[in-house]
């Protein structure tokens, strides 16, 4: 707990002030031998005092402090079972590492308690690790799923068991979400609207001086490499980034479409192949995650092509080597996906279900852009 260490390193000052000035009293003073070893006694006593009341007011304040931010529950008997998706994959590791230093550093839950698996990308091996939290009485789940159509199955087992389920990342769809709320099941979903990340990269490209039509031909040529196409976040940003172009009145032309399911080295390989048959008919390169533009901006680089120059590149996440890519002119944009916002979300929520509240179905975080213009302020943020 940050503020804990703060409390505590703040009556530790105190305390060593205090000594201080008992000392600085002692060696100045010239009163008889007795008064001295009294003010000596009653100095240290009152340091003493002083120290032991700070130390106890530093721990009382922490404390409460944990409880409030733990919305009043007593969460350190509290177990919390995680699975993510699959530990490979940048932007989850990002967001991973944020859930579980909220929950045990903010919220209070002990470090025992906060049990992260790897879905290793299969749903059957996700969901025994779900059965096994079950089985083991966990209080809350966090769960990414593997596949986000499993949700309602998931859902029922949660729901026999009596533990709520928060979702993040991968979002069930609207059937089941509404289902949660009609049945009064304790369920959620926490993440961001998708649609909101591809419109932004639409406007990215429209923001260049060229609005993406770099050979002036009249339409913008593409390619799309996409996330795993059965996510949302995937079919979104495909479909709105595009449209971003032609609700600006851009015609567009898609000559490649292809999976790389959010991995660099697929995207690489999909940019090369594509660089090779396109050649300069290729002005934007859209990719769904920013792992995917790194990938493509090897291939860019490998091709002798240079971004913002003949070919523009945009990807979503905000990964700090895409940012500074942005920052040195290498890719022209991304969109911050808010893993700590996500983070601190999913975790509060938790807490609620854990406090017995209701809480709303879909939790959504808001996107923002990064260009050239904010694109440092956004690095030392995430730093
Ligand atoms: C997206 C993110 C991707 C990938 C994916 C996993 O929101 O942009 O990089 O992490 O989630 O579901």
């Amino acid at each position: 707990m940050r503020f804990a260490k703060k409390a505590a390193a703040l009556a530790l000052a105190s305390v060593m002030a205090m000594s201080l000035a008992g000392c600085s009293g002692n060696s100045s003073t010239t009163t008889t031998a007795a008064t001295e070893a009294a003010t000596t006694a009653a100095a240290t006593e009152a340091a003493t005092e002083a120290a032991t009341t700070a130390a106890a007011e530093a721990a009382t304040t922490a404390a409460t402090t944990a409880a409030e931010a733990a919305g009043g529950v007593d969460v350190s008997n509290k177990k919390v079972g995680i699975s993510i998706y699959k530990f490979d994959d940048n932007f989850m590791t990002l967001y991973r590492t944020e859930l579980v230093r909220y929950l045990t550093e903010d919220l209070g839950f002990k470090p025992e308690n906060v049990v992260v698996q790897d879905g290793k990308g299969d749903q059957a091996e996700q969901t025994n690790q779900i059965q096994n939290f079950i089985t083991q009485k966990y209080d809350v789940l966090i769960l990414n799923l593997v596949q986000a159509s499993s949700a309602p199955d998931v859902t029922d087992m949660c729901k026999e068991a009596g533990i709520p389920v928060v979702y993040i990342n991968r979002e069930p769809d609207a059937a089941e979400e509404e289902r949660w709320a009609s049945e009064g099941i304790a369920a959620t979903y926490v993440g961001c609207d998708a649609r909101q990340s591809g419109t932004y990269q639409g406007e990215e490209i429209l923001e260049t001086s060229t609005k993406g039509d770099i050979n002036g031909d009249g339409k913008v040529s593409y390619i799309m490499i996409q996330g795993d196409p059965e996510n949302v976040d995937a079919q979104y940003r495909t479909e709105f980034s595009v449209k971003a172009l032609t609700d600006a009145g851009m015609e567009v032309e898609e000559l490649l479409m292809q999976r790389g399911d959010w991995d660099q080295a697929k995207a690489q390989q999909i940019a090369q192949d594509a660089l090779t048959q396109h050649g300069d008919k290729i002005e934007v390169i859209f990719c769904n995650n920013d792992a995917m533009a790194l990938g493509a901006l090897q291939a860019i680089e490998a091709a002798g092509r240079k971004v913002n120059e003949d070919i523009y590149l945009v990807g979503v996440d905000a990964l700090t080597e895409a940012v500074q890519n942005v920052i040195d002119g290498k890719q022209t944009g991304t969109v911050f996906n808010d893993h700590f916002a996500q983070a601190h979300t999913a975790g509060d929520i938790a807490v609620k279900f854990l406090a017995g509240e209701s809480v709303d179905p879909v939790n959504m975080v808001d996107y923002s852009k990064v260009t050239q213009e904010n694109a440092q302020s956004i690095l030392d943020m995430l730093k």
